[in-house]
């Protein structure tokens, strides 16, 4: 018999490897948290099978924040998947925000149809976008590696651009920005996120990136964010990586409100993919249209 509910302390281990198993990385039982997170468990007798949990965001809809929860993290074991586990358990999960009064929430999907069944919709998209670095025009602005100090002008730059549009999600806790939101350990190497300042010392701008091995000895600048208030200062943090064998991955995710700036790459810096945004919908029905902005208390 499968019994849905929270987990306990003691079974941070058997999270951890559910989630491993699942998304193929390392994953140690204290990195399983549970303060700030609403964390759900299926389990067969006393064993994980099935998990998924939910952190408090906010997301970007008609210039305001909306609450909305964060999902993170669903996986079940293999032996136990194709039995409807993960459908049950996101139900619940959902359920119990609802009850709590988070009317939306957002997920970055790797399959689309378990998230359609339970009444997701794409619903934006994070286009990403590559170019040579030696492409890119040299530094109009001096760049800083950001101080412990630098957090929230960061935050309120994203806040500043995300504002700005439909859909974009962050999580309220600023505790998470530093280990999950901004280039962390776990990605590439040497994390680091460098800020340009305004005429007030304000961060007006700032790319949070690390390297990433391309296998023959080069690697790429994978940048996160990349967020601008104005357009001069876009390229200016790719001054320490010159160089033609270090191509650059550069997200098209901090453009500032308005129309996108003139960045005068030289080659044509192509699309690479697109993720989306999805959030879940008012209520079950036909796919929606482009209006997405719709909370369902
Ligand atoms: C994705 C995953 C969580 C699904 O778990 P599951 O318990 O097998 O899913 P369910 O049985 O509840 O499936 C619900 C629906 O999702 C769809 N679905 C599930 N797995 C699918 C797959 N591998 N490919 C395509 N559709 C799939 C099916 O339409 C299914 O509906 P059906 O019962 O009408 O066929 C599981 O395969 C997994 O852990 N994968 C690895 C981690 C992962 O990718 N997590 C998702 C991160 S967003």
């Amino acid at each position: 018999m499968i019994e849905i509910r929270p987990p306990t302390d003691a079974d941070r281990a058997a999270i951890a490897a559910v989630g491993a198993l699942a998304f193929n990385m390392e994953a140690r039982a204290d990195q399983v948290a549970f303060d700030n997170r609403r964390r759900l468990c299926a389990y067969a007798g006393e064993g994980v099978v099935d998990i998924a949990h939910s952190s408090p965001f906010g997301q970007w809809l008609g210039g305001k924040q909306v609450p909305c929860a964060g999902i993170g993290a669903v996986a079940v074991l293999p032996e136990y998947r194709g039995q409807g586990l993960a459908r049950a358990l996101m139900g619940e999960l959902l359920a119990r925000e609802r009850h709590a009064g988070v009317a939306v929430s957002a997920l970055y999907p790797a399959n689309s149809e378990l998230y359609r069944q339970l009444g997701y919709e794409y619903a934006g998209l994070h286009p990403g976008f590559r170019a040579p670095v030696a492409d890119v025009p040299p530094a109009r602005a001096d760049v800083s590696e950001m101080a412990g100090a630098d957090l929230d002008g960061v935050i309120s730059c994203f806040s500043c651009f995300a504002a700005a549009h439909n859909g974009p999600v962050q999580p309220t806790d600023r505790a998470r920005w530093e280990p999950d939101v901004l280039a962390h350990a776990g990605e590439g190497t040497h994390q680091r996120t460098v800020v340009v300042r305004g005429p007030e010392g304000e961060v007006a701008g700032y790319a949070s990136y690390f390297l990433e091995n391309t296998g023959d000895n080069g690697y790429r600048v994978a940048c996160k964010h990349l967020v601008a208030l104005s357009a001069p200062i876009t390229p200016g943090w790719l001054k320490p990586w010159p160089g033609p064998r270090n191509p650059v991955a550069v997200p098209g995710l901090g453009r500032p409100p308005g129309p996108w700036p003139a960045v005068p790459i030289k080659t044509g810096a192509l699309p690479t993919g697109l993720t989306g945004w999805p959030k879940r919908r008012a209520a079950p029905g036909p796919k929606p249209g482009p209006t997405w902005a719709r909370p369902h208390l």
